[in-house]
């Protein structure tokens, strides 16, 4: 099974108005304004499209407080569109629409689909230089900066879901999605659409209300330099930080996260760990730094509300406390 990404995205809204804003601010392109809906595509052609929330052909919400209605995954060969039709089919109501875009729904009741695409390649964006203390790669040049993030593509989705072991086994026995990493006791899993893949394609939280919804949408940049750009732009213009900008430990990657009008979150990153057949998954305590805002609910939680956790930053404080006096033991 050959997956290209994450093709589509979906939202209902009850204000296009606003969801037009949000978009184009954030960097997509519009490349249909309809009176009832909007499709937006990043530098790769990944689209999120927003359609009239009264439209009776989207899909239902996964969360009364969301507008996440579905997302559909690209894969390269109509055989594999062929053989998943087939295989889900089994067990579950599957449909084709028009368009030849496969919908169904998953085990934990997200509504998901396929549809075969190709995938556009780009030339690789200008290299980073860095400078370091012994180091002096960039000499003489002032390093990038960005006035505007323009995202390349989607690069994972996120869901609070009841139960993680029922999300982790529909996409690895079904889909043939691979595991990258755990936290310990269900409380996440990262999972990734190929052998050699970026660390997370999905995640799964654990809900701490037994209940569905959308966390966030990652959208990959060139690099960090269009990661903070970006993210100052999009602050600039009055959209809520939702946490960042920040380092993730887990993926390695740079991420700064937005609030969505529309539900959930949507997050700039850039450079992830890629990883192949040779990563041994790990099992991660939760609570580590800046991951604590998805697990114990520093920011959103599962029913929207936003609520600070000081048992977390209690933990975090005593771990950093303990990593220094260990740093400060070695050093000795
Ligand atoms: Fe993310």
């Amino acid at each position: 099974m050959e997956f290209l990404g994450i093709d589509r995205v979906v939202y209902g809204s009850s204000n296009l108005s606003q969801a037009n804003d949000f978009f184009t601010q954030w960097g997509l392109q519009r490349v249909f304004k309809g009176v009832k809906k909007l499709v937006f595509e990043t530098g790769n052609g990944n689209q999120v499209i927003v359609v009239k929330n009264d439209d009776p052909s989207l899909a239902p919400k996964i969360a009364d407080h969301q507008e996440f209605r579905e997302v559909i995954y690209g894969l390269s060969k109509q055989s594999d569109f062929d053989q998943l039709h087939t295989n889900l089919s089994h067990d579950r109501s599957v449909t084709v629409d028009q368009e030849g875009v496969m919908h169904t729904v998953d085990d934990s009741g997200i509504h998901i689909g396929f549809r075969v695409v190709r995938d556009k390649k780009r030339t690789s964006p200008p290299a980073t230089l860095w400078n370091s203390p012994g180091q002096k790669k960039r000499v003489d040049l002032i390093s990038a900066v960005y006035s505007q993030a323009h995202p390349f593509k989607m690069g994972h989705i996120v869901f609070f879901v009841p139960d993680t072991k029922v999300a982790e086994n529909f996409y690895r026995q079904r889909l043939g999605f691979w595991l990258s990493d755990r936290y310990v006791g269900g409380a996440g899993v990262f999972l990734r659409w190929a052998k050699r893949s970026e660390h997370h394609n999905l995640f799964f939280v654990k809900s701490r209300t037994n209940s569905l919804a959308l966390h966030h949408i990652a959208f990959e940049v060139d690099s960090i330099h269009e990661v903070f750009g970006g993210g100052l732009a999009f602050a600039n213009k009055g959209w809520p930080t939702e946490v960042g900008p920040g380092r993730h430990p887990i993926s390695s990657a740079y991420f700064w996260y937005f609030k969505n009008p529309m539900g959930g979150a949507v997050e700039y990153f850039c450079d992830a760990d890629f990883v192949t057949e040779k990563w041994q998954p790990h099992q991660y305590r939760i609570n580590r730094f800046s991951e604590w805002h998805l697990i114990d609910g520093i920011q959103i939680k599962d029913d929207g509300k936003v609520r600070p956790s000081l048992k977390s930053a209690k933990e975090i404080d005593l771990q950093k406390k303990n990593e220094m006096a260990a740093m400060t033991k070695v050093n000795k």
